[in-house]
């Protein structure tokens, strides 16, 4: 007999699933039995999705009218939104001179207010209902600090402290927040945002599939965990920043110093 989906029929909107961890996750909720709305500025990637999900839609999570249509359209052809995950993203990578406010602006602007912007829109409606799913796909990077990450680090520590207090504010709805930290990702966010020697430059560096983050992101999904770190080394580092913190600082300065 055929294992049941663990997402039949479940409304699921993905930001950023013309790319990498996006379409991973695109295609493993679909694999679920979901209904996928996949969003993306990308239009031949929006073209390429179509068929492979329910519904792909045009979004620049920058713009207030863009969020608005979309999150109309979602609510007229679905009548609710079962999981909203909040994937799309990008990057600066550069030292903290060569980073004005209105780099940081930028990054702010997709990281955190287009999470912001779309669940203001989304979430009154899974509120109604009394139940749902906000996923927030945050990083290792919205846990410590790294070099040449001031304004990458800034929007990954808001956007987990802005999902945090979220689950507090949801508490007894039904609708619970849930943020997935992946580690170094093998995608094209690094080059996309102008760090094509990201590779070369860390070759030790296992990078996790995308397909891997779709999976332990569904997991995490499915049991409505608080909060996930992905990846068995990038939980160890973590555990060790909270409970001996000199001893990753000394490990990281002797890292950036080979
Ligand atoms: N790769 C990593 O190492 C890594 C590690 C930890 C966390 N993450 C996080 O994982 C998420 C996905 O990253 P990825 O590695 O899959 O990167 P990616 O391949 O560069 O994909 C980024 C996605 O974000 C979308 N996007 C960018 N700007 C947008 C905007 N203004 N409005 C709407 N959509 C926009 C892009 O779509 P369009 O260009 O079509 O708009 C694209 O689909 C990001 O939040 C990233 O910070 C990545």
């Amino acid at each position: 007999m055929a294992r049941p989906q663990r997402f039949q029929d479940a409304v699921v909107v993905v930001t950023g699933a013309t790319s990498g961890i996006g379409a991973s996750l695109a295609r493993a909720f679909a694999a679920e039995g979901a209904q996928v709305v996949g969003t993306g500025r990308d239009q031949a990637r929006l073209m390429d999705l179509a068929g492979r999900i329910a519904l792909p839609l045009t979004l620049d999570l920058t713009r207030q009218r863009s969020v608005d249509a979309v999150a109309q359209t979602v609510l007229d052809r679905f009548g609710r939104v079962d999981v909203l995950v909040h994937n799309a993203g990008i990057g600066q990578f550069r030292t903290w001179s060569d980073t004005a406010v209105d780099d940081i602006q930028k990054v702010m602007d997709v990281n955190l207010y287009g999470a912001v912007r779309l669940t203001r829109a989304l979430l009154p409606a899974m509120v109604e209902r009394g139940d749902g799913v906000v996923c927030s796909i945050a990083s290792v990077a919205g846990e410590r600090g790294y070099p040449k990450h001031t304004a990458y680090c800034a929007s990954k520590h808001a956007l987990i402290g802005w999902s945090r207090a979220l689950q507090k504010d949801l508490r007894g709805t039904g609708v619970d927040v849930v943020i997935v930290c992946p580690p170094a990702v093998d995608t094209p966010f690094f080059e996309n945002a102008g760090f094509a020697d990201y590779k070369a430059q860390h070759p030790g560096l296992a990078l996790m599939h995308p397909d891997a983050v779709a999976a332990g992101t569904l997991d995490a999904v499915q049991r409505r965990a608080g909060q996930v770190i992905l990846s068995p080394r990038a939980r160890v580092l973590w555990l060790l920043d909270k409970l001996a913190p000199p001893v990753v600082e000394r490990l990281q300065r002797w890292k950036d110093s080979r």
